[in-house]
């Protein structure tokens, strides 16, 4: 199945990726909102894709958090070890969000799967400018910082705007400037409109959106109608070798437009 995914292109995924301009996407059958066994599909795409992408040897993963992305991680397979050695990088610390959606416990469910390593990085999301400075040097953060820096691969979730304020806990003023300013989505902490200009970044340590765009893959995972807007906008400031795997939901209403 693997081969003949990467050979047959549909000619939405190719339309799709045409219009998005980015390097290539893939669509699973059915919506996520409507209850469709889509995330399970995401994930095995996901698993063979970097089963075909990833270099023998070593390779750092970046992952980041979200309910897409536990989920996705569920699907990866031990073959993805198979003359490579896998290190799962969490891109944020903590989130205030439930333990089993933070990027820890992402990178910790991938490399129990693949039978690979993890490493943690445990540092609160929301800090103060003078609190975090210091940590940055510490001996448990520093290492895992450099190995997100010369990471070459990541894998993330998007999501919509109100969703993800509410969820990352922005305060009033914030999530009041970004429904004025017609936020649309938010990937790597950062908020964004319509036309794709950055609103609002939430401030953390870790991956960036200016960090990926010098790495040699990067994932984007996310599916639904619902998530259509988000994808499309996100899109005009993603890495151009971005790899959306998506489902009908949003695929068909981007690809209406
Ligand atoms: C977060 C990612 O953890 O998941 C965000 O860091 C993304 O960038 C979000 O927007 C998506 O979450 P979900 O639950 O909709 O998959």
């Amino acid at each position: 199945p693997l081969a003949n995914r990467f050979l047959g292109l549909t000619s939405q995924e190719k339309l799709l990726a045409e219009r998005l301009n980015i390097e290539r996407c893939f669509i699973v059958r059915g919506d996520r909102t409507a209850g469709d066994a889509v995330t399970k599909q995401l994930g095995t795409i996901l698993n063979d894709a970097l089963a075909k992408l990833l270099p023998e040897g070593n390779n750092i993963i970046v992952v980041m958090g979200g309910s897409t992305m536990a989920s996705v991680a569920a699907q990866l397979t031990p073959e993805l070890s198979v003359s490579r050695k896998l290190t799962f990088v969490p891109g944020r610390g903590g989130i205030g969000e439930s333990v089993n959606k933070q990027a820890n416990s992402v990178a910790a469910t991938m490399a129990k799967r693949t039978h690979g390593e993890a490493r943690p990085l445990y540092i609160p999301e929301q800090l103060s400018e003078s609190t975090y400075h210091p940590l940055l040097n510490e001996p448990t953060v520093k290492p895992v910082l450099e190995l997100i820096k010369h990471a070459g691969v990541a894998i993330h979730g998007i999501g919509n705007a109100g969703v993800m304020a509410r969820r990352r806990g922005v305060n009033e003023e914030i999530s009041n400037y970004l429904r004025k300013a017609k936020a649309v989505g938010e990937a790597f902490g950062s908020f964004y409109n319509k036309e794709g200009r950055i609103l609002y970044q939430v401030h953390r340590i870790g991956l960036q959106l200016n960090d990926v765009q010098h790495f040699n893959h990067v994932f984007a995972v996310a599916s639904g109608h619902d998530k259509a807007q988000a994808i499309e906008s996100y899109m005009k400031i993603a890495p151009h070798q971005t790899i959306l795997i998506t489902d009908e939901g949003a695929a068909n209403v981007i690809l209406k437009k």
